[in-house]
């Protein structure tokens, strides 16, 4: 079925297809993990919707970080699978009287006073060529791993938000001769700029030495940009993101959960809500290995102080037992509880995808033991733009 989606009449004959855009897709397989009938399929270059089996749920929009998803194009018959594999580029929509993209009829989930994100400003083919500003090494330098504190000067013409993303397109081409995609990395400084300086975009890289099984693999992007020091240039694309934003609610409260480089965003909002905190609390469950390999440790301490209620978990302290941030939710389970039913609660998760499954357990876990039924809550919360999920 192939014109499931937005109530805009058509001419007969036409219908509307929903496809993804290969020049804006990255490849993180969210669409197709979301969805629920098999319609979405990839081969190792395009992710690809099956018009046959699509049923218009919408259930893969909302985890989409670029909006490569968000196409209900009318087309005069509907694309074939093996047709959209071939493609670099979406095809032109047909002279229907009607905007080429019509926005996701379901909207992107935002929070409800969240500012309006700005998105695709810079594309793959008129990016942004940024200058790094400097480099920063986080972790301490005898540990393996390495993740980078890396300031861009992306000027006034890249307006953002705290919980976007930005795309690096790594230089090079692929084993097949393809030009490189980009790479997604969140923003982790504020819509006012880094160190408050406007137009300056912080991101925070780890340098990929081995895959998610521990098997050696050199990251192509993020070694390009642990690799760039002051005076680099980097071509940048975006922003992206419009649904994991903050709410613009002094009185809201964050509940934020973070491993590794998931603290990115977390410290573009934290940042934001710096002497602008209402009555709205934030407290944050924060994952690393060690406190020197923690990005951003002295810097959370200090706001631990009155403004932030801050749960670190470290997992490699010699002589310590492992913990993760799903046992400090435990731990912790009356505020946590407290959070979920607050009806004015934003939730953040972001981070190692192997993290996501534990902390949703956790919540469960946490509503049980208080005898709270989960499964409406975070039905509820995801309904009403209030739980957001970033792994990767
Ligand atoms: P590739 O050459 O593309 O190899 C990828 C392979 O490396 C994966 O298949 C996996 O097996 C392995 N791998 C090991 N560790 C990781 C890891 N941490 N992430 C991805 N793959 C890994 N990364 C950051 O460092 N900081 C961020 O703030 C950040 N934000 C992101 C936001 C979003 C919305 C998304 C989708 C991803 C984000 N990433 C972030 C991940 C980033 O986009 C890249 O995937 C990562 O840097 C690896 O790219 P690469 O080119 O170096 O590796
Ligand atoms: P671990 O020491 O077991 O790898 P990284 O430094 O690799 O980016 O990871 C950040 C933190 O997230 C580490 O403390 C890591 O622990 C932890 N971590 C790894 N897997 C999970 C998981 N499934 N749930 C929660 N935390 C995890």
């Amino acid at each position: 079925m192939a014109s499931q989606t937005a109530a805009i009449d058509l001419p007969a004959g036409a219908i509307r297809q929903h496809l993804i855009d290969p020049a804006l897709c990255i490849r993180c397989d969210t669409c197709e993990s979301a969805c629920t009938t098999g319609a979405i399929t990839n081969d190792s270059v395009n992710y690809v919707v099956n018009a046959e089996i699509c049923n218009g749920c919408l259930d893969c929009l909302p985890g989409c970080p670029t909006g490569a998803i968000d196409n209900w194009l009318p087309v005069a018959r509907a694309y074939s699978v093996a047709e959209q594999y071939g493609w670099t580029e979406l095809p032109p929509p047909l002279e229907l009287g009607l905007a080429a993209a019509v926005p996701s009829p379901a909207g992107r989930g935002a929070p409800a006073s969240a500012a309006l994100a700005r998105e695709n400003i810079f594309t793959r083919e008129h990016p942004l060529l940024a200058e790094v500003v400097e480099s920063l090494r986080l972790t301490v330098a005898e540990s393996p791993s390495e993740i980078r504190h890396v300031v861009l000067d992306a000027g006034a013409d890249f307006p953002f938000l705290e919980g976007q993303s930005v795309g690096i397109i790594p230089p090079g081409a692929d084993a097949q001769g393809r030009p490189h995609i980009m790479r997604l990395y969140s923003v982790a400084s504020p819509r006012t700029g880094e160190a408050g300086v406007a137009g300056r975009i912080a991101l925070t890289v780890k340098r990929v030495l081995e895959d998610h099984e521990g098997a050696p693999h050199v990251g192509v992007c993020s070694n390009f940009v642990c690799g760039l020091r002051a005076g680099g240039k980097v071509e940048v694309v975006g922003p992206y993101g419009a649904s994991f934003l903050m709410p613009d609610d002094p009185a809201a409260n964050l509940l934020m959960i973070a491993t590794g480089t998931g603290i990115a965003p977390m410290r573009a909002m934290l940042e934001r809500r710096l002497g602008r905190a209402g009555p709205g609390r934030q407290a944050l469950f924060y994952g690393g290995r060690t406190p020197g390999e923690l990005p951003y440790h002295a810097e959370l301490a200090a706001l631990a102080q009155g403004f932030l209620d801050l749960n670190l978990a470290f997992s490699r302290v010699p002589g310590q037992r492992k913990q993760y941030v799903q046992q400090l939710l435990g731990l912790r389970h009356e505020l946590v509880a407290q959070m979920l039913v607050d009806g004015n609660s934003y939730i953040y998760l972001c981070g190692l995808k192997g993290m996501e499954a534990g902390v949703l357990e956790a919540f469960a876990a946490i509503c049980a033991q208080h005898g709270l039924p989960w499964d409406k809550i975070g039905a509820e919360l995801k309904a009403a733009g209030r739980l957001h999920i970033e792994t990767y």
